[in-house]
């Protein structure tokens, strides 16, 4: 298993290039299903997610071609489909649940297993079923599978999310938009991947209306047509880059960044004395002066702190001035970069789904291993400021959402490489 070796070396200067976000395309590919006509994606992020997602619609029956090195995504669905999502390939990534909308609205029925468990909490599925079985959907669990079925197909109706789940709101939209009549879903999730991916509904001929909001209204269509679509940018990578000259001084440009994408983090950024400004271009980053001040941060569903920019922040706020307590709301269980962190000197105390986070004057290198993916990227970045040298290992987790992490890092000065193993 490869390891990131990382050399602590100071202020990082230039410009970061932000990919397509993850979270868009896993959720953007999968509409393929919807249409016997090509769906094409543009900007799409080079990543073992997307690998995965590839691997998963093919055994569905559907064809994704990787062009342009990876960065535009050739996918159509025109032959028969098989309709059973694989154990073997759901349990490697949660986000293959986002076959089951698609499929129950193109096909009338679906088999999709259950992801398991996680290592950043529970995440059962229960929303996903109850938003599915409103629109018709009949859903049993056997055998560790969901098996779904309509009589006649879906139809349109009023639902109400008992939490925003991102991903219950894309198969909701998924489904409904080839549902018989209108539909409503209140308590959606407002995240921008859901508004880029009902932008691609609609590009392929959905009627959608009030993405982004809390209330989203669609009326059934007989059929899709094809579409080509450019993912929108990837705001948790863009969050994690910003961090990078807020943690070792310097300025960086994150091309393709905006505001817009990351408010409430830019305002914590703020209270803990970073600069943000918005150019033509993108986001440009700089410590303000002197040493970062602690914030308290917590959790919240779009537009709340994001979740997966968590860990990335507590990095920062192990070396600031003063006490921080960061509340992890979206998911129990996801700290277990904190014991990873205070064998770099770092002085946490975990309870909970609290984390208070004494600021100290600097982090030491150290062997380290990444748990999950957010973590795996939020030692790298406490490894660039620490003295002496940090090796992050099991950084497969981070090759399924972060493109070319030592190549974009080294770009702006940091002394970071990949170790494969023999
Ligand atoms: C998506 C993102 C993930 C991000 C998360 C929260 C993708 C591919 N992944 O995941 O990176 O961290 O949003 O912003 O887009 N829950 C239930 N029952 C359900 C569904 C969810 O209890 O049926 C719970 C989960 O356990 C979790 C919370 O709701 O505690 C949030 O989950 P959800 O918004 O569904 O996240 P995902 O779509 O899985």
């Amino acid at each position: 298993m490869d390891s990131i070796l990382v050399r602590g070396n100071g202020p990082l200067s230039g410009q970061i290039p932000i990919a397509g976000a993850k979270n868009a395309c896993l959720a953007l590919m999968p509409a393929t299903l919807l249409s016997e006509e090509p769906l094409t994606l543009t900007n799409a992020p080079r990543l073992s997610d997307i690998r995965t997602m590839t691997q998963l619609l093919a055994s569905l029956g559907a064809e994704v071609t990787a062009l342009q090195d990876g960065k535009v995504l050739a996918t159509s669905c025109h032959g028969e489909i098989t309709p059973v999502a694989d154990y073997d390939i759901v349990r490697k990534m949660r986000a293959s649940n986002l076959v089951l909308g698609p499929l129950l609205a193109r096909l009338g029925h679906a088999v999709v297993s259950l992801p398991g468990g996680c290592a950043i909490g529970a995440r059962p599925m229960d929303i996903h079923i109850d938003a599915l079985s409103a629109l018709g959907a009949e859903i049993e669990l056997k055998d560790g599978y969901l098996h779904a079925t309509t009589r006649g197909g879906l139809k349109g109706a009023t639902h109400q999310m008992r939490f925003a789940s991102v991903g219950a709101t894309e198969n909701f939209l998924m489904a409904a938009v080839l549902a018989k009549g209108s539909s409503v879903l209140k308590n959606a999730a407002r995240e921008p991947e859901i508004v880029d991916l009902a932008r691609c509904l609609r590009a392929m001929g959905a009627e959608i209306e009030g993405e982004g909001t809390s209330e989203i209204t669609i009326q059934g269509v007989d059929r899709l047509h094809g579409a080509t679509h450019p993912v929108v940018t990837d705001r948790i990578e863009l969050g994690t880059y910003m961090l990078a000259p807020a943690i070792c001084g310097g300025e960086v440009e994150c091309l393709g960044g905006r505001i817009a994408l990351v408010e409430s983090f830019c305002e914590k950024l703020d209270a803990a004395g970073v600069a943000v400004e918005e150019t033509e271009r993108g986001l440009k980053v700089r410590r303000k002066n002197g040493r970062i001040r602690a914030v308290d941060v917590v959790t919240e569903p779009f537009p709340g702190f994001p979740t997966d920019l968590q860990a990335q922040m507590m990095a920062l706020l192990c070396t600031a001035e003063g006490t921080s307590v960061l509340e992890e709301r979206i998911f129990e269980n996801r700290f277990m970069h904190a014991p990873e962190l205070m064998r770099m000197g770092a002085k946490i105390e975990v309870q909970g789904g609290h984390a208070t986070v004494h600021g100290v004057e600097s982090l030491k290198g150290a062997r380290v291993m990444a748990t999950d993916l957010r973590a795996s990227v939020s030692l790298i970045l406490a490894g660039l400021a620490a003295e002496g040298e940090t090796v992050v290992s099991r950084v497969y987790h981070l090759d399924r959402g972060y493109e070319r992490v030592e190549d974009k890092l080294r770009a702006v000065g940091a002394q970071i490489e990949r170790v494969r193993d023999e």
